[in-house]
């Protein structure tokens, strides 16, 4: 089973889907560390030398062209459900998984690792307050396509593994 991690940057893609695949002992990949890895340069200089639409167009060639494994658990980027027929593709190949978290959460989370994120670089605590608030209200209808959602506030991987294996069981 191939299981796709989705949600507003932030909210815990990374570090739950790692935790994830341990629990099920499935393969685990980082959507944006492939970018990095295929592109040779970081997200934020790639934005910055080539721009979003670009970005937009490899990160849905790398979604859907990777042949990922059989079993493995992928932590999206909190943009890839948004774009192209990406959300339609990822409900196609696997299961979905939308982490939920409230916009003043995910800015408590997000205040002390801006740099690294092109689209909230720079951004002070009240402007990437409301950053998130604008753009997880134009995301939701996206992320709400997926087969599961999730209050990833007090959410465990064995937790989160127990709501996949009862659903397909
Ligand atoms: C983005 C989220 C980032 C990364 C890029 C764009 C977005 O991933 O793909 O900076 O549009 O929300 P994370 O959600 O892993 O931070």
């Amino acid at each position: 089973m191939k299981i796709f991690l989705i949600g507003f940057m932030g909210c815990g893609k990374s570090t739950m889907g790692r935790k994830l695949a341990r629990q099920l002992q499935f393969d685990f990949v980082d959507l944006d560390k492939q970018i990095e890895q295929e592109t040779g340069m970081g997200i934020v200089d790639y934005f910055g030398l080539h721009g979003e639409d670009k970005f937009r167009q490899l990160e849905r060639d790398i979604l859907q062209k990777t042949d990922f494994s059989a079993n493995e658990v992928i932590a999206t980027g909190g943009g890839t459900p948004c774009y192209f027929d990406n959300m339609v593709w990822m409900n196609q190949h696997g299961q979905t998984v939308y982490l939920s978290m409230d916009p003043k959460a995910l800015a408590n989370r997000l205040i002390n690792s801006k740099s690294e994120r092109p689209l909230i670089k720079g951004l002070n605590y009240d402007q990437l307050l409301n950053f998130i608030t604008l753009k997880l209200g134009s995301r939701e209808a996206f992320y709400h396509q997926a087969r599961f959602i999730v209050s990833a506030a007090d959410l465990t991987a064995e937790k989160l593994a127990g709501y996949l294996n009862s659903s397909s069981a």
